[in-house]
């Protein structure tokens, strides 16, 4: 329904005459009929919406998929639905642009799931060889409005009966919407809700605001704890990550040579993505030397060169769109300095601390307590932290000095988002207990930029992390990444194994 589509140009032109129309829609073999069985991933997303409905009784809650993003010109950013979407149907990488799924409140209690998209046009019409956007021609066919009903298990309806399945009861139903997924179906809920005319126009804006928030807010804290199914998608993830960061390492030698190394690694691990699964899960942080001082380094314009560091932040999304977030920090030669090995072992020391508070009863702030301390110590026993400060008075609120050297946390959730459950409140997230089926990353890093005055000649330019994904399980945690060496020992000979090839 919603056509967000780009300037057309006008030097472009399709055959229109009335025989090409006829002679076009003419010779294809029948579509296959065949239903497609229900999908693994719509029988995890079935308990997900009761337990939505649950929360929001007799209201109707829209949740759009968002629609095609214009990237230059006539040309799109590869789709991605809105995690919140992914969550409640099951739908991963390319599907569904445009689609809305609708919780529909039923008066018997509960909701009525409702898909609403567009369906595969017949080959009678101008979309099916004349839209570049949508056409199957042009961008392959969609699933009929059966064939998604199959594989979903829930109800599905053509996307232009949605302005009247959310009017037709208007002023009678609440409805929520999630809005930062797709700005034209916000819309239309708004125009729905302005029919009712109860409050005057600021208040109603300012109580849409609340309600469409405290939607959004639900659903990102909903994603909290994974269920069975998106542990597995987890493991996955981590297991293609794993493989992707051996072979950027086998490919080191060649990115030493070309120069721009950066961008090699970025390539070569985007490959390995992009094969295995939807893609990267965030842009890839390729930083060789003094880059890796810079936390969201993704320019990777960087040479790599023997004797410095390169720290890859880089995570593999699958096609159910769920997120590995690994990084490791090598030694490009093979063999960290004596200086790299300091720092490395410093965050390592931190890392190990961060890991051992993963367990159910700590508070996810738990972890990064104790990673940070660590910090704090080496900092301090290095000759780090201002003259005559502590180790507990730079830990307290008003000190913190050591932050300089580490200026972001330790940990955030994931899972559909790298940065996952950002909506949720304090008190679920940061405040919350760890309980079994939560992710979460571990990342300590130690940062000492080139021109850092306040560190010791020998450790400027450094930039150490590591980062492994964590779930936390019945009695502790399981390491979804550990198939990755994190000792400097283990590093290196891992290294050595795969360099020897
Ligand atoms: N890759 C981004 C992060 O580690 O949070
Ligand atoms: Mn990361
Ligand atoms: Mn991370």
């Amino acid at each position: 329904m919603s056509e967000k589509q780009p300037a057309k140009a006008s030097h472009r032109s399709s055959p229109n005459s009335d025989a090409f129309r006829s002679f076009i829609a003419q010779g294809w073999a029948p579509r296959d009929q065949t239903r497609p069985r229900l999908c693994e991933a719509a029988r995890y997303a079935a308990p997900r919406r009761a337990a939505l409905s649950e929360a929001f009784p007799g209201q109707r809650l829209v949740i759009p998929a968002g629609g095609l993003k214009v990237r230059s010109n006539d040309c799109d950013y590869v789709f991605r639905p809105h995690s919140a979407f992914a969550h409640l149907t099951g739908l991963g990488s390319d599907r569904e642009p445009d689609a809305v799924l609708v919780l529909d409140p039923l008066e018997e209690g509960g909701h009525e799931a409702v898909l609403y998209f567009r369906p595969l046009a017949p080959r009678e019409s101008e979309e099916f060889f004349a839209d570049s956007r949508y056409g199957e021609f042009w961008v392959g066919a969609r699933p009929t409005l059966e064939s998604m009903q199959a594989e979903l298990g829930l109800q599905t309806r053509h996307i232009e009966q949605l302005p009247d399945a959310l009017a037709k009861d208007a002023g009678l139903v609440e409805l929520r919407v999630i809005r930062d997924a797709d700005a034209e179906i916000a819309a239309l809920v708004d125009q729905v809700r302005s029919t009712s005319g109860a409050l005057t126009s600021h208040e109603q804006v300012e109580q849409n605001a609340l309600a469409d928030a405290e939607l959004a807010r639900h659903t990102s804290t909903m994603r909290l704890l994974k269920d069975e199914w998106e542990a597995d998608q987890m493991r996955d993830a981590c297991a293609g990550t794993a493989r992707a960061f051996e072979a950027v390492v086998a490919d080191l030698p060649e990115a030493v040579r070309r120069g721009r190394g950066e961008r090699w690694v970025e390539g070569t691990f985007g490959l390995h993505a992009r094969h295995h699964g939807n893609g990267v899960g965030y842009d890839s942080i390729c930083a060789s030397g003094d880059h890796a001082n810079t936390l969201h380094w993704i320019k990777n314009t960087g040479d790599l060169r023997d004797g410095d560091l390169l720290l890859l932040d880089a995570g593999i999304e699958v096609d159910s769109l769920f997120t590995a977030d690994v990084t490791r920090t090598l030694p490009i030669s093979g063999r960290f300095t004596p200086a790299q090995r300091k720092i490395y072992d410093a965050v390592y020391a931190a890392q190990c601390a961060g890991i051992e508070a993963c367990r159910p009863g700590n508070t996810f702030k738990d972890v990064h307590a104790a990673a940070i301390r660590v910090i704090a110590e080496h900092l301090f026993t290095w000759g780090l932290l201002p003259e005559g400060v502590s180790v507990e008075e730079s830990l307290d609120p008003e000190g913190q000095y050591h932050r300089r050297w580490m200026v972001h946390g330790t940990s955030h959730h994931l899972g559909l988002d790298v940065h996952d459950c950002q909506l949720a409140l304090r008190e679920d997230y940061m405040e919350g207990e760890l309980r079994p089926g939560m992710v979460l990353t571990v990342e300590p890093g130690l940062y000492f930029k080139a021109d850092d005055e306040l560190a010791p000649e020998e450790f400027r330019g450094i930039g150490v992390r590591i980062e492994d994904d964590i779930l936390i399980t019945q009695d502790g945690h399981e390491n979804l990444s550990a198939m990755l060496p994190r000792t400097a020992d283990d590093v290196e000979a891992w290294m050595a194994r795969i360099l020897a090839g």
